[in-house]
């Protein structure tokens, strides 16, 4: 599942600027202050890029089955509260470390990145970045890391699909389903059931975003 914030939208009485105001640069985030409890919008400290470091400026986040699991404190990792969810997004890359080579500023990119995802902005290795082909929308890239990153995980990492095997999928109709029939059939040439085709014919990727912008 995934949804779509726009943080210019937000209204301003959930801003509450408790983190040291007038200290440097601040941008705005969805903290989780307190586990079961909604979030809440506040402005946080920038602080600055290490030498494999990338600042983005966040447009989407996608929103996963994780980002709900972790807020509730049921997810295998606990951050230590307060925390910002989220952990894929698009944007536009601000800043770049000392060491980085694989983007450089104003690129439009897609990451993964440690529950910090759901905020104006957000930095990450550049590992977990790449680079957005021109035909493709920011708001389309930014549901691909978590759901393709997993099929390509299980697929070809785990499972070693070869070329003419068929994969099951027990589940084809939301984000991660889709996109396991998308790397089985059209990356690895594996066999998908028929049955499965014509679900992923019926529906759309399920994924909701989050839109910062
Ligand atoms: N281990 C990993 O690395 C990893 C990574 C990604 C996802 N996941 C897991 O994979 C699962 C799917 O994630 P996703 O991002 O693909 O979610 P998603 O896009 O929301 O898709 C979930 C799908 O399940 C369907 N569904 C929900 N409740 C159902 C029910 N009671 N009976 C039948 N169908 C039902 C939904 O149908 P509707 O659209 O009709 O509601 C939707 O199509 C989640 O459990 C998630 O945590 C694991």
């Amino acid at each position: 599942m995934a949804a779509r914030l726009c943080a210019r939208h937000l209204p301003p009485v959930w801003l509450c600027r408790r983190a040291a105001q007038g200290q440097g640069r601040h941008y705005r985030a969805a903290l989780c202050a307190e586990l079961k409890h909604p979030l809440i919008t506040e402005e946080v400290a920038s602080r600055p890029v290490g030498p494999q470091e990338v600042r983005v400026d966040v447009h989407f986040c996608g929103i996963n089955f994780a980002d709900i699991l972790v807020c509730r404190g049921q997810y295998q990792e606990k951050p230590p509260l307060p925390f910002i969810p989220g952990i894929e997004f698009s944007g536009a890359v601000l800043e770049t470390g000392t060491d980085v080579s694989t983007v450089k500023k104003g690129d439009r990119v897609i990451g993964v990145s440690n529950f910090n995802a759901m905020a104006e902005e957000c930095i990450t290795d550049q590992k977990t970045l790449w680079r957005i082909p021109e035909n493709v929308s920011l708001q389309d890239a930014a549901v691909l890391p978590v759901s393709y990153g997993t099929a390509i995980l299980a697929l070809e990492h785990r499972a070693r699909a070869q070329p003419g095997e068929t994969v099951l999928v027990t589940a084809a109709a939301g984000a991660t389903g889709l996109a396991v029939i998308d790397v089985a059939t059209n990356v690895l040439r594996a066999k998908i059931n028929d049955a499965f085709h014509h679900v992923m014919q019926r529906k759309s990727t399920g994924k909701v975003l989050l839109s910062l912008k």
